[in-house]
């Protein structure tokens, strides 16, 4: 049975045209979901707020304009000129050559960075549930922290809420890519940035919310550090979804005659209002009623549900905020599944369900062990680590940077100018601004590879 399970089917797929999402507000929507999670909402405020808030701010937009743009571009370029999963793209692009290796290091961070990313993603199905059944209410400062402590130090309930979300996760992509990726971005996208507004013009609404603001916006360099301008760079990366191939898997759904750079700005406009959104619904609230800013990654869990419950209709105002969140874990998290799925289907001719299927198995015994690492298994260490900390240092820290670096050196320097330039202008039947072409291309070719390099070097000192 394994051994038919992962049988290569050698021919499948090779004759058969690829789906694709079947309109252009779909395909964007999808990206977005993909980039719009856990990083804009949960790590972008507390990385401001951990780094002095405008001055970091101001960093990030250039990191992401200059550096995350361009990385994006060319996993785009890669998806939808090789048409296949994250590792046959390559192949397909430069065959014989040892470059799909490069999709094998995504397929592993994919694979772990799911595990922790359903640990959080639980975290916040349980604190909508807590909140909207006034179960967040009235507790003392350190009772929130104490919550929040407890509760994911649990051994029972934080894996229930993590086995849910990956369920939903495997019958989501189980309908494909159309009426699964496509259908569900367009429903909950919509969705989330309706309710983000909401919460936007409440925060705005409370006393002294101009003082998050001016923490938000008015740029204090004196408080940002080198540290902190590598964050902003390594947060850019995370919150675009670089580096593993998500965005290269979806490009390979992109249609024929898709404008890249213009997809490419929309989504990472789209990213980048998201994230300073959820700025401006945090931090107006945090001042308004005197919490710290700086708690680093405790802010949206132990701070947040404090400032909620001293706002008049508190309750009504955290359940979307963590309704917002699920949201927003909950299509990072398919593009990530979705990046194993499209390896397994392609290469090893599984049907999309059994993929699924197994990938969601693997994904939950991880989680299972990241989320007791913070509890009965906080003991089990390697160099000091516990697990959640080890998936995170493997993923973030090296497979992501080195991952993005190598596919852009890829699109650089083997597949060249001409095929940059046919690619993103469709053989010549789009018209591209020429001097933007070779602005884009000399950043591709030495300033991101050389920009990554530097944060993949000191992040591991
Ligand atoms: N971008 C998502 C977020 O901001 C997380 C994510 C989804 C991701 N797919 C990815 C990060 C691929 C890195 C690589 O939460």
């Amino acid at each position: 049975m394994l051994f038919r399970i992962f049988a290569k089917k050698k021919n499948c797929m090779i004759n058969k045209k690829r789906v694709t999402f079947s309109s252009k507000l779909g395909m964007i929507l999808a990206a977005v979901g993909s980039a719009v999670g856990l990083g804009n909402i949960w790590r972008f405020p507390y990385e401001a707020g951990a780094n002095g808030g405008g001055a970091f701010i101001i960093v990030y937009i250039l990191c992401v304009f200059l550096i995350g743009m361009v990385a994006m571009i060319a996993e785009f370029l890669i998806g939808k000129m090789g048409r296949k999963n994250v590792v046959d793209s390559f192949n397909q692009l430069k065959p014989n050559s040892a470059w799909h290796y490069v999709g094998y290091i995504g397929l592993l961070a994919g694979v772990l960075i799911m595990g922790n990313y359903v640990v959080v993603s639980g975290w916040t199905l349980k604190y909508f549930l807590a909140s909207s059944t006034f179960g967040l209410q009235d507790l003392t400062v350190s009772g929130y922290e104490e919550f929040f402590i407890k509760y994911t130090a649990s051994s029972f309930e934080p894996i229930i809420y993590l086995v849910i979300f990956m369920f939903i996760s495997h019958l989501l992509l189980s309908r494909g890519v159309k009426t699964g990726i496509e259908k569900a971005s367009k429903i909950m996208m919509p969705i989330l940035f309706i309710l983000l507004l909401v919460l936007v013009i409440n925060s705005l609404l409370l006393p002294n919310a101009i003082k998050g603001l001016e923490f938000l916006f008015k740029p204090d360099f004196s408080s940002l550090s080198y540290q902190g301008v590598l964050a902003a760079l390594a947060q850019a990366f995370f919150s675009l979804s670089l580096g593993m191939g998500a965005m290269l898997t979806y490009s390979s759904y992109f249609r024929e005659d898709v404008n890249i750079m213009r997809t490419t700005a929309q989504v990472v406009v789209l990213d980048t209002m998201v994230a300073l959104l959820s700025g401006m619904v945090i931090f107006p609230a945090v001042f308004a009623y005197g919490a710290s800013p700086e708690a680093g990654p405790g802010l949206v869990f132990k701070v947040l549900p404090n400032v909620f419950n001293q706002m008049p209709l508190g309750v009504l105002w955290s359940s979307i905020f963590y309704l917002v969140l699920i949201i927003a874990c909950l299509t990072s998290l398919m593009s990530l599944h979705e990046v194993v799925i499209a390896y397994f289907m392609d290469k090893r001719g599984l049907s999309r369900r059994k993929a699924s299927l197994l990938i969601t198995i693997v994904v939950i015994v991880l989680g299972i062990l990241s989320s007791l690492s913070m509890g009965k298994l906080n003991d089990l260490r390697l160099f000091g680590k516990t697990f959640f900390d080890i998936l995170d240092f493997i993923s973030a820290s090296i497979c992501l940077p080195l991952g993005g670096m190598l596919m852009s050196i890829f699109v650089a320097w083997i597949l060249g100018k001409d095929k940059f330039v046919s690619g993103l202008t469709n053989d010549g039947k789009i018209v591209v601004n020429k001097t933007l072409l070779n602005v884009v291309f000399f950043l591709l070719k030495y300033i991101v590879p050389m920009a990554i390099l530097i944060i993949f070097i000191t992040s591991l000192l």
